[in-house]
């Protein structure tokens, strides 16, 4: 496997510190810094401004990235939107759609999303007087079996993540809503695609998917900037939410009108920064080879769990799922307090729930540490994490503070 950490410049800057935090965010490669920083120097234009053939390098470079997002998600640029992230995108959903659900529809969820994919469904139920369902899953993962089953004649809705953020796996999301539909034509099909997408390239056009969030900053692009695809039948139907400049045709004193084309769903600068290191971290992605990169991730998360079972106190909770997340805990540490013990060690991890605060009813216990992989990770990476583990004594968490 190609040695990745020599195209990411954190590594270089932050020597001897090992970074197992990539769920939460991944690193930057040189060439994402690279094109970020010709936007500052060379061009810094707002993309509203398209007058001189100057400025509408900018706005050529937002189509572009628009085109090649479309590539990888497997659909047309029309009908992507650019959002601030996957949070600000499910919300745009839920709230750009409330007029076409009706008192007592039901919402299908289940309990391993990620708060961002749960919280704007509360807000909606209690605002349109909606019922949220949930999924009974057995096991720390979600099925396609569970998820078609769930699915009755009153379903309206059903969100759910094709990776979660803290077990981790994969779900067919194109071939599940194509089955989902079949059930009930009638269900509206969102997926939160924000761990799943920096890994995996989709097939949206062959797929009954409704709406697709992502966030650009999993996918070693900068922070501020995500999209929501939706098909055209939600095109019809999805109200904007933020109103301004950009999105209107025409204002009169007392009313206005919106562009026809999904501008009306952009008001204000978008995150041209943002769309520029995208765009450069597309070009980086799409140079990989997915499989291979994958595979070699799964191999390492299988020798750390491996690793971490031996160690007395210490459990993995998530073994069983293909996946580069690995949860553990220990038998009496609280998970900030090995978590800051690692830190201190040098090693960043991420401890709690990690945004997944109803996973719980999955996982039995409460509280855990997260490792989390990417592109960059090796086994040394992780033989570190391993080698600090076996060397933990009781007390050695409260001794650095
Ligand atoms: C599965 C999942 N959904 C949604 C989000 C929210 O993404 P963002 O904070 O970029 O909006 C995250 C971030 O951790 C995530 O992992």
């Amino acid at each position: 496997m190609k040695n990745f950490k020599k195209d990411f410049p954190w590594f270089e800057a932050n020597k001897g510190i090992t970074y197992l935090d990539s769920g939460a965010t991944t690193l930057k490669p040189q060439c994402v810094i690279d094109f970020v920083n010709k936007y500052m120097i060379e061009e810094s234009y707002n993309s509203h401004n398209t007058d001189s053939k100057y400025t509408y390098s900018t706005t050529k470079i937002i189509y572009e990235t628009k085109e090649k997002l479309a590539n990888y998600l497997g659909t047309k640029a029309e009908n992507i939107i650019f959002t601030p992230g996957a949070t600000y995108s499910i919300n745009m959903v839920s709230q750009g759609i409330k007029h076409i659900l009706n008192e007592g529809d039901e919402i299908l969820l289940n309990t391993l999303e990620h708060a961002s994919n749960l919280l704007p469904w509360f807000e909606l139920a209690k605002e349109k007087k909606l019922i949220i369902k949930y999924i009974e899953n057995k096991d720390i993962f979600l099925t396609e079996d569970e998820i078609l089953s769930s699915i009755s004649p009153k379903t309206r809705l059903i969100s759910f993540a094709n990776g979660t953020n803290l077990i981790g796996g994969s779900l067919n999301a194109e071939e599940i809503s194509v089955r989902i539909k079949e059930k009930n034509p009638n269900t509206i099909i969102c997926i939160d695609g924000t761990q799943y997408v920096p890994l995996n390239k989709m097939n949206l056009m062959n797929s009954k998917i409704d709406f697709l969030a992502c966030s650009a900053h999993k996918m070693c692009a900068p922070t501020g900037i995500g999209l929501l695809y939706l098909n055209d039948e939600m095109k019809k139907h999805l109200k904007p939410t933020i109103y301004g400049g950009g999105m209107n045709k025409s204002i009169k004193k007392d009313s206005y009108s919106q562009m026809d084309s999904l501008a009306k769903y952009e008001a204000g600068t978008l995150n041209i920064l943002g769309i520029y290191g995208w765009n450069a971290a597309l070009d980086y992605l799409n140079n990989l080879d997915f499989k291979d990169v994958k595979n070699n991730l799964f191999e390492i998360k299988k020798y750390l769990d491996k690793e971490i079972n031996k160690i007395p106190g210490f459990s993995v909770i998530n073994d069983n799922v293909n996946s580069y997340i690995t949860i553990f805990r220990h038998e009496t540490l609280f998970s900030q307090d090995l978590a800051g013990y690692l830190g201190q060690n040098k090693i960043i991890v991420r401890s709690g729930f990690s945004c997944a605060k109803l996973a719980h009813y999955n996982t039995k216990y409460d509280q855990f540490v997260r490792v989390s992989l990417y592109v960059y990770s090796d086994y040394e990476d992780v033989d570190k994490l391993i080698e600090v583990l076996k060397k933990y004594k009781k007390g050695d968490e409260i001794n650095w503070v």
